[in-house]
């Protein structure tokens, strides 16, 4: 088990199967287990349902929260506040830190000096360990297995730790083959591709999204992020690959579109698209994040009430 969750290589496959286990029982029963305990969260970049699906996770539980939304700004970062010494400090107010920085590392560092548990929520071009376990939760419950797929996983792998996470976590199970599609400017690091030759993962690079549409059981798109690149880089990928009622129709009835959200103009699907076909799959994703996300934190807190 684990008290800092840091890194989506952590997980074994038994641990997430248990998560995926108590995730089914957490969304349909009701577990009073952390009264009095506090959850923190801080957030150094913006966030919708990462920091509110923990935040909820936390009540659900019965436990209770504390939160500096925009840290950068209205915590004492913004008067040169080191990291370290906030979460020292903070962690004597919270059992537990969901953590989302700018910094890549930022999890890492606030780990080796926290007395509690430190949840990576995010750390810069880095890891984005909960997305990925939300994502192979989904992958599971709307197909009814993990081993055995292709999955295409399409724009911004340069900047998306969501990717990163992901791919770490593929890695671990048998039968996948990876496609990256992304602009020659915004491919998948190095370090994930001598991963996955090192797991004897299937991978390869794609420019045509069309092309291999009709192969695949999950795409798995992501938003360009333009705020981590030049204006020069930005335009030359906008609008480069886009999931629309033109090519949608190539997906087989059984596959899935995901998405970690927020989407913008990489998905341009009607409303009306969204709410019905059931191919599309990223808000059943969304909401699979709070209950994984309630697993995650009970197994967390439970394990540091063990080693303390
Ligand atoms: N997927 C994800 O991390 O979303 P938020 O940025 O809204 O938390």
């Amino acid at each position: 088990m684990m008290l800092h969750l840091i890194e989506s290589q952590q997980f074994t496959k038994e641990i997430i199967l248990k998560l995926f286990n108590r995730a089914d029982e957490l969304r349909t029963n009701k577990f009073n287990l952390f009264a009095g305990k506090v959850l923190a969260t801080l957030f150094y970049e913006p966030s919708t349902r990462t920091r509110l699906s923990f935040e909820a996770a936390m009540l659900k539980l019965g436990g209770q929260v504390i939160t500096t939304e925009n840290a950068k700004e209205f915590s004492s970062a913004s008067k040169g506040e080191s990291i370290e010494d906030t979460i020292r400090i903070v962690g004597t107010y919270a059992d537990c830190i969901v953590l989302r920085h700018y910094e890549d590392g930022a999890s890492k560092k606030a780990s080796l000096i926290s007395n509690v548990p430190i949840i990576n929520a995010g750390d810069g071009k880095g890891q984005h360990p909960t997305q990925a376990l939300l994502d192979i939760y989904t992958i599971f419950r709307e197909l009814g297995r993990i081993n055995n797929i292709k999955i295409a996983i399409v724009g911004d792998l340069s900047h998306g730790r969501t990717v990163r996470s992901l791919s770490y976590v593929l890695g671990k199970y048998e039968g996948i083959e990876l496609i990256f599609v992304s602009p020659p400017h915004l491919t998948i690091g190095l370090d994930i591709k001598e991963y996955l030759d090192k797991h004897n993962i299937s991978w390869r690079e794609e420019t045509d999204l069309d092309k291999i549409l009709p192969e695949i059981d999950i795409v798995y798109l992501t938003r360009i992020q333009k705020e981590r690149m030049s204006s020069i880089e930005y335009f030359d990928a906008k609008g480069k690959y886009v999931l629309n009622e033109r090519n949608l129709f190539l997906l087989k009835p059984t596959s899935r579109v995901m998405h970690p959200l927020p989407h913008v103009e990489e998905i341009d699907l009607s409303v009306e698209i969204e709410k019905n076909d059931p191919r599309i799959a990223y808000f059943r994703q969304a909401e699979n994040g709070l209950y994984i996300r309630m697993a995650i934190l009970e197994m967390v807190l439970l394990e540091n009430e063990k080693i303390n």
